[in-house]
Parts: C-alpha cells; structure tokens; sequence
C-alpha cells in the first residue's frame, strides 16, 4: 500500500478477539430474516429442490467470491465504506470515484434497515404472544391469518416493537464496533445454535415423514422454475450473505493482516447455508405437517406456522422456541446493518461512533415508521406499483444488491487482483470476480425482461 493510501485507512476501532470471534460476528450479520423467513418462501414459491440447486450454484459462483473481496477491501481501507473503496483505489492507482461504491452500499443499508427493523419487530410480537401462552397466558391463536392482520393493522404495537429493537440495536452499535459485537455474539450466537437443532430435532421426530420433507428440499424438479427465479437466487445469495452493503467491508476492517480469508468466508458461507436448510426443514417439517401450501409467500412464517404450532403438542413452546431463535438472528443484522449506516454517517459529517448510532437509530426509528405507516393502512404508500415494504424488499434485493455486489467484484478484481492471485485458488477466484460476476447481473436483467 502507498504511504497516501495508508494515511487514508480509516482508524479501525479495535480488531477482533480472536479469528473465531469474526466468523461468529460475520455469521451473525449472514444468518438472519434471510435464512428463516426469505429463504424458506422464495423456495416455496419456485417450486423447492430446482431452485435449491441454482441458489447454491449461485453462493458458490457469486456469493463466495464476492464475500472474500469485500472482506479484502475492508481489511486493507479500513471500516468505513467510502474511505475503504477510496484507499484500495488509490493504492491501485484507480479512480477515486470508486468510493461511491461505498456510498451506495451505506444507503442501500438504510432503506434495507428501515423494513428489516420493522419486520425484526413483528417477530418480537409474535415471540410474546407464544412466550405468553407457553406459561398459560394470553389467548390462542385461532385463526392465524386474522392474528396477522391485526399485527400489521396495529400501528401503535408495531411502532413499539421498533422503538425496542431501534434502541437496543443502538445500545450495541454505539459500542466500539468489534465490541458491541462481541458482546452480542458471545451468548446470542450459541443461544441460537441450540434453539435451531433442537427445532430441527423435534421436526424430524414429531414429523410423520421427515424425509417428504428432505425430497421436497432437494430432489430439483426443473420444470417448476421461472426464468426470474434465476434474478431472485442472485439477490438473495447477496442478500443472506450480507454482501453489496459494505457490511463485510466493515467487520473485515477488524481482521488481523495473516487471517486466511477465503478460509474465514468459507466457514461464514456454510454456516449461513445450514442455517437456511435447517431453517427450510423445519418451516416446511410443521407446514406439510398441517397439509398448508408451500408457495404461500411472505406469510409463510406469521400465517403457516402459528396455524400448525397451535395444533401440534407443545406448540407453544415450540412457537416460543421458533419466534425466539428467529429474533435473535434477525437483531444480530440489524446490528450489523445499522454499523455500516453509523460509519458512513462518521466519514461524511465526522461524527463520533456515539452521535452517528444514535442518528442511525432516529434514521431507522423515521424510515420504520413511514413503512408501518404503509402496512397499517395509516398512510398507504405504493412505490413502483407495489405496497411500500414489499417494493423496497424489491428494489433492494433484486436491483440495488446485485449492481453493487457486481460493482464490488469487478473493483476487486482490478484493485486486488495481485493479492488475490496469489490466495489459494486465487485465478478461479479472480475468474469468477472478473467475469462470472458481472455476466450474471446480464443473466438477471435479462431473465427480468423475459
Ligand atoms: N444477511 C441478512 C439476512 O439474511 O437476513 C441481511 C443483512 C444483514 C444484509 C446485514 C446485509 C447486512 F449488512
């Protein structure tokens, strides 16, 4: 790295603990909404094991690549998204305007924080809700779909959950990042670890044929999968990887210099690929278990399941069970998310960490609000033609992720060619950076004109 480029790293606030400590931060930031309740409706709705395929084809080909490059960038340019394009950049000799690579990931985050905040805060409600009937309390759950629309008609409830979730992301984030992290992950990530195969456990022991479900999940049949299908396996293989937002730019920043990265980026991917199957055996395990529809969409998780936890022994545990573990994924996200907005904040106005989390947690506090507003029927606001939250999900996943997710790649594949060369299986690598990548995103847009 040159001497100016040097000087441009922004001063990483601490690095991790150990190397376990980032894959357990960077799998917290992957697993996520993504895994337990996008994964298991978008398999449904293409038709299961085909989609499966393409998806996986898609992590490895796409997903993985692009994850070690992000990692790379923010290790060398540091935990800011800009300042970290701008300083590979310069070092390589590139333009300076790749730093709006940077700038375009932080922003894709904050409207990305202002739906999955307020999602995160539905299954806080719902975690209460079976919390409450699993000690006797509260009232049953007769008929999901009216329980659901009383949850997303009911402004007030769902402005408090985000208001906790806001507030409690921002006690972590205000943190010294890897820190606020750590703390976190250090009892939230095997917390988590346990609830999933205890529900994975008692899905395949309550259910009357496990292995209906496993065939679903796995033996693809082609003819089910539309040409879009292809669009959706891309943005959400960035998606549940958390890259094309600069959120691995971040936590790599905190990475120590002799760190094998593809080895890291590897356990992180396959962690998040376990979670996603686990997480899609058991919805679809208590799904068919009731004979529910699996192309059911987004509702899958808040109509489908509550339907069948309120039929199945100790469904309210198991609800409780459920609703839990997918909290504690989704908040570790939203701390990640709300990390990249707050340093893109601290580089453009100079804020201290503290200011830029606590204007991050007002930012996410408004956007929250205005969707709710939108799903409640308070103010109903249609972008593109669709429901507020349903067309920023869109937006952000199948444009905004995959343009900048490609971006990131053919930077990388410029700025970081030498490094990379040199990784194990460096000109595959750099291969699939420098062509696969960006030949996709052609695939996408094409598919989405077919
Ligand atoms: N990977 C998360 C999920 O699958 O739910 C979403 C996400 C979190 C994306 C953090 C980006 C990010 F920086």
């Amino acid at each position: 790295m040159t001497t100016a480029a040097s000087a441009l790293k922004a001063p990483a606030a601490g690095s991790w603990s150990s190397r376990l400590m980032f894959v357990a931060a960077a799998a917290g930031s992957a697993v996520g909404l993504g895994n337990i309740w996008k994964f298991p409706y978008i398999v449904g709705e293409n038709g299961g094991g085909a989609f499966v395929l393409v998806y996986l084809g898609c992590l490895a080909l796409l997903g993985l690549p692009i994850l070690i490059a992000e990692i790379m960038i923010g290790r060398r340019g540091g935990d800011r998204p800009s300042t970290a394009f701008l300083a590979a950049a310069r070092a390589a000799g590139l333009s300076g305007r790749w730093r709006l690579v940077g700038a375009l990931g932080a922003t894709t985050s904050l409207l990305v924080l202002s739906f999955y905040a307020v999602i995160t805060g539905w299954v806080l409600l719902y975690g209460f809700d079976y919390a409450a009937l699993a000690i006797g309390q509260g009232s049953e759950v007769l008929d999901s779909e009216a329980h659901f629309s009383r949850l997303t008609g009911d402004a007030r409830a769902q402005v408090f959950a985000l208001l906790i979730v806001a507030s409690a992301a921002f006690a972590f984030s205000a943190r010294n990042a890897a820190g606020g992290v750590e703390a976190i992950m250090r009892w939230m990530g095997p917390a988590f670890a346990v609830l999933l195969f205890l529900l994975a456990a008692y899905t395949a022991l309550a259910h009357p044929a496990p292995f209906d479900v496993v065939r679903y999940l796995l033996a693809p049949d082609f003819a089910a999968l539309k040409p879009a299908a292809f669009g959706e396996a891309v943005g959400h293989a960035f998606f549940t990887l958390s890259i094309g937002l600069c959120g691995m730019v971040v936590y790599g920043a905190y990475l120590d210099s002799n760190a094998s990265v593809p080895t890291l980026a590897l356990a992180v991917a396959t962690i998040d690929t376990i979670v996603s199957m686990l997480c899609a055996f058991i919805v679809f395990g208590v799904a068919f278990a009731t004979g529910a529809d699996p192309a059911q969409g987004p509702g899958l998780i808040f109509v489908i399941l509550p339907r069948a936890f309120s039929a199945m022994p100790f469904g309210h545990v198991v609800g409780a069970a459920f609703f839990a573990a997918a909290f504690m994924a989704a908040f570790t996200s939203v701390i990640a998310l709300a990390i990249i907005v707050s340093r893109a904040i601290e580089e453009t106005f100079g804020a201290t960490t503290r200011v830029a989390s606590a204007i991050t947690a007002l930012a996410t506090l408004s956007g929250g609000t205005v969707v709710i507003g939108s799903v409640s029927g308070a103010a109903p606001i249609r972008l593109f033609g669709a429901p507020l939250l349903d067309a920023l999900d869109a937006i952000t996943s199948s444009v905004l992720l995959p343009v900048s997710g490609i971006l990131i790649a053919v930077f990388a594949a410029r700025a970081l060619a030498a490094e990379i060369r040199g990784l194990p299986f460096g000109r595959a690598l750099l291969f699939c950076l420098r062509w696969v990548a960006p030949l996709a995103l052609c695939g996408v847009a094409a598919s989405r004109l077919l």
